[in-house]
């Protein structure tokens, strides 16, 4: 009965959609205030600077950015947006979704109003799996993970200790690390997971440090718990006492590195971008980024937002601005794109992002730290499938 209803509500808000007529809507759900702010303004950033760049016209329709503000993790909220993007504002597309909940929370909804779904950020594997309207611009943990897991070994780790957050995303890094490291011959000696919501690591990192493994395995959010983090290990003399750290990317993202300090330099990790990143595509973005925010660095979010857009630009081309969501899927499965960070594809089975995964290593580049990429993994599908 409830499906039934919804169903009607959805159908309405199409028909409104169509009447709208010259506009393509786009309803961009994101993290814009609380601890995840950061998520919010990257992505949203993003998107901007597509647009910027490319105008904001396409197939003769003019395209508007709605955000909403999902508040942080809150599953409830961005089901409710999601809700009032498609009845009330007649969105045609959802895109944004910084948080692996807030994703999952949606995908019922992406379904029953057959409303593509761009995932710009959340990273857990499964998602995709949760409806056939979603298709994912930026990475999963599990794609980054196995080639640090890689790296690790061949370096002559043995003993790594991993840490993870404890949802969705940080299962996957640690599953992901354990099975491509012990497959290969190497040991996992401990794993801890911490909170999502105000960890304290202290006593954490001191645990990993008690048990001496070689080097430790992270994966949190990005942003402050990374901040959070980092001073942590920087506190209780990892470093000094000879544990490697060894990372994804988003902990050493490039929206914080420079608050993580001195500290950061030698850090290993593993991401699909970073700002030092050498093309042509990426001058380009940073340059356009720079136009709506000089204040911040981009990261691989803001990359997120960016190339989301990009998706979404050549599905309205595509469609030459007649935007219907079976329609937008054909565009999308297989769709490939130049991006910032190198090339990327949408796989057309999963529709999942194939992309370089980089190595890279924390340094001073102009006096400032970035993530220099010194190894590169071509073209790496979600293993996470
Ligand atoms: C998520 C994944 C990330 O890699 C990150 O930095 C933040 C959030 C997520 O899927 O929730």
């Amino acid at each position: 009965m409830k499906k039934f209803v919804m169903y009607g509500i959805f159908a309405l808000a199409a028909g409104q959609a169509c009447a709208a007529g010259d506009t393509i809507k786009v309803g961009m759900l994101a993290e814009m205030s609380g601890t995840f702010a950061d998520f919010g303004l990257q992505m949203t950033n993003g998107a901007k600077a597509y647009m910027k760049q490319h105008g904001d016209i396409v197939a003769g329709k003019k395209i508007e950015l709605i955000v909403k503000d999902t508040t942080g993790p809150a599953p409830d909220v961005a089901k409710r947006l999601a809700q009032e993007l498609v009845v009330k504002d007649g969105v045609d597309f959802l895109a944004g979704f910084g948080l692996t909940p807030n994703a999952f929370a949606v995908a019922p909804i992406s379904t029953e109003a057959k409303k593509p779904t761009i995932i710009m950020n959340a990273a857990t594997s499964a998602i995709t799996t949760k409806s056939p309207y979603i298709a994912r611009v930026s990475f999963t943990l599990a794609q980054v993970t196995e080639p640090m897991a890689q790296w690790a070994y061949k370096s002559g780790l043995r003993k790594i200790y991993t840490v993870v957050a404890d949802y969705g995303p940080g299962h996957d890094a640690e599953q992901t690390f354990k099975k491509t490291f012990t497959k290969l011959g190497g040991e996992v000696v401990g794993e801890l997971r911490v909170p999502l919501k105000n960890p304290e690591f202290g006593p954490f990192v001191q645990r990993v440090k008690d048990s001496k493994p070689q080097a430790i395995f992270v994966f949190v959010p990005a942003g402050e718990l990374a901040v959070g983090f980092m001073k942590a290990y920087d506190e209780r003399g990892l470093a000094k006492a000879g544990i490697k750290l060894l990372s994804t990317g988003d902990v050493t993202d490039d929206s914080v590195i420079d608050a993580l300090g001195d500290g950061a330099l030698g850090v290993i990790s593993t991401h699909q971008y970073s700002a030092a990143h050498v093309s042509p595509e990426n001058k380009a973005f940073l340059a356009a980024y720079a136009k709506v925010d000089a204040k911040t660095r981009p990261n691989f979010m803001a990359v997120g937002g960016y190339d989301g857009m990009a998706a979404i630009y050549e599905v309205v081309r595509q469609l030459k601005g007649n935007v219907d969501g079976d329609k937008a899927m054909q565009v999308l499965k297989g769709l490939k794109i130049n991006s910032p960070r190198g090339p990327i594809q949408i796989d057309a089975d999963t529709r999942d992002i194939v992309q370089n995964v980089y190595v890279r290593e924390v340094k001073k580049v102009d006096g400032k730290l970035y993530n220099v990429e010194f190894e590169t993994i071509n073209a790496v599908k979600d293993p996470g499938k």
